[in-house]
């Protein structure tokens, strides 16, 4: 057995136990499984008293439902208000995204939670912008895969602080990928230690590829398009300057990316879509997402 193999199996060991690991937000559980029922037969009020029992995720959500990045018209003062502007789905997105986000550690070990969050906001408007572009038959599914792809990284962070420190300084000094840089220095990738923790959460199976193949989606066997519109989010917003806080020193195309071939299979839109304005368009997003992050962490 090689060192690296051996290494791999001691931290997978590890992260099997997720001892350290929070367990499922108590808001997010519902919620997720509110989603999965028809929009006719969700409770209203049953969302905004749960909501309104977390002060701090209530003020959170307020901030994003007032933000224009969410389609608001005017400004909102309560959960109630914010679900009858915006619909019960937004409100619910505003606050899926608020509870993930939170799960972040709170001592700082390598990676500042502010780029985490505006990386992973990034990419779920940024996924959701290209689901409706492309007409993938459900947006908002597609704004919470991008939001959860990352799923790994606060594993990693929680259970192999120091291992993922290392990566992450690795990523950083020679400008390859996050993924490239775990797999070089730890074995394995945020992908499979995010799949453990998507699994115990008992998140449904196209959130469980898109966590474990969103760096290759042509590996998906079943949501292959979920999972290669994460991709492909994944990597616009990084080249946007919505990455992880460091620079990525290499040219992309996206048209040569895996993800857009998988695409390419289930909708013929992809191949007609102009990849330039698309990335222009996005650029109105970024100033937003960086003020609402810093707003929100502010809180
Ligand atoms: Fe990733
Ligand atoms: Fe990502």
């Amino acid at each position: 057995m090689t060192a690296a193999t051996a290494t791999k199996q001691v931290l997978l060991h590890r992260l099997e136990g997720l001892r350290q690991i929070p367990t499922i937000p108590a808001v997010l559980a519902p919620l997720l499984r509110y989603l999965r029922q028809p929009m006719e037969q969700l409770d209203v009020r049953r969302v905004t008293d749960l909501l309104a029992q977390d002060k701090s995720l209530a003020t959170q959500c307020l901030q994003m439902a007032n933000s224009p990045l969410f389609g608001r018209r005017q400004r909102v003062e309560s959960i109630r208000a914010a679900v009858v502007s915006l619909g019960l789905r937004h409100v619910s997105d505003i606050a899926m995204t608020c509870c993930v986000l939170n799960l972040f550690p709170s001592d700082r070990t390598s990676m500042d939670p502010v780029v985490f969050w505006e990386h992973s906001l990034g990419c779920a408007l940024v996924c959701r912008h290209l689901a409706r572009k492309i007409n993938y038959s459900d947006p908002a599914k597609a704004y919470l895969a991008g939001l959860l792809h990352d799923l790994g990284i606060i594993v990693n962070l929680w259970v192999l602080p120091n291992e993922f420190r290392t990566a992450w300084e690795t990523a950083k000094a020679e400008g390859i990928p996050l993924d490239e840089a775990e797999q070089k220095s730890m074995g394995f990738t945020h992908c499979e230690c995010g799949r453990l923790l998507a699994e115990r959460w008992e998140l449904p199976p196209d959130l469980i590829e898109v966590v474990t193949f969103h760096h290759c989606p042509q590996k998906s066997s079943n949501h292959g398009e979920l999972v290669a519109l994460v991709q492909l989010a994944d990597l616009l917003c990084r080249m946007s300057g919505l990455n992880y806080g460091h620079v990525e020193e290499r040219q992309v195309d996206l048209v040569e990316e895996a993800g857009f071939a998988v695409l390419a299979q289930h909708s013929t839109l992809v191949k007609e879509l102009d990849w330039a304005r698309l990335t222009f368009e996005l650029d109105s997003y970024m100033d937003e997402v960086h003020s609402l992050v810093r707003a929100i962490y502010r809180t």
